[in-house]
């Protein structure tokens, strides 16, 4: 499968995707690596593994709707099988996700459909939750709440704060993200009328 995936920053996810290609864990190839932001540290990480990237500045638009049809446009000359979301920064429009519905995945550090949106490792310590996570998910127009496909849990320990919790949170999601991307490379993973489904059972 051709893979394209979209960041914003550190890229710590990429690496676990990028790692787990070069281990044959993922029947796929990482075609390009986009950003939107030009110092994003994992433009460098896809560079050390001789991925294609681009830099497409969502300061250079004028609307939202102008950046995403650039966005797709770059993204279709790759005509990937699969995009992948891994800290890319942006609210979609509806006309992107559309266009890349059952095929575009994300990671999101909550267990959803708790703590949508930003700051979800403070939001967890401060409902006093017992334990915390992230969930991989497909992309649908609601933000952060399309279909599960994978969690994972972490416990929360009375001396967390959200930079120790982000970091366990973290260290989970490279194991999750490689392994749902694999499951999609196999074809044993689609999404169908808002399911996610795997080796044909809904999730
Ligand atoms: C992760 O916390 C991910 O859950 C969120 O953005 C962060 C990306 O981290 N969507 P990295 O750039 O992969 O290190």
């Amino acid at each position: 499968s051709k893979i394209v995936v979209l960041i914003s920053g550190s890229g710590s996810n990429l690496q676990a995707i990028i790692d787990a290609v070069k281990a044959g864990q993922i029947n796929g190839e990482i075609c390009a690596v986009i950003s939107n932001r030009p110092d994003a540290y994992g433009l460098t990480r896809a560079e050390n593994a001789g991925i294609d990237t681009l830099v497409l500045d969502h300061k250079a638009f004028d609307s939202r709707e102008d950046y995403d049809a650039a966005l797709m446009e770059k993204i279709d000359a790759f005509n990937p099988d699969l995009v992948v979301l891994a800290g890319f920064m942006r609210i979609l429009t509806p006309g992107l996700v559309q266009n890349y519905l059952g095929r575009m995945l994300n990671i999101h550090p909550s267990l959803l459909p708790k703590y949508q949106g930003l700051n979800t490792h403070q939001r967890a310590l401060d409902a006093k939750d017992k334990e915390h996570g992230v969930s991989v998910h497909f992309v649908t127009e609601e933000l952060d709440g399309g279909p599960v496909v994978l969690q994972a849990k972490v416990t929360i320990e009375s001396d967390d704060t959200a930079q120790t919790l982000a970091q366990r949170v973290h260290q989970q999601e490279h194991i999750i993200y490689p392994l749902v991307v694999q499951w999609f490379c196999e074809k044993r993973l689609t999404m169908e009328t808002d399911n996610a489904v795997l080796d044909g059972q809904v999730l």
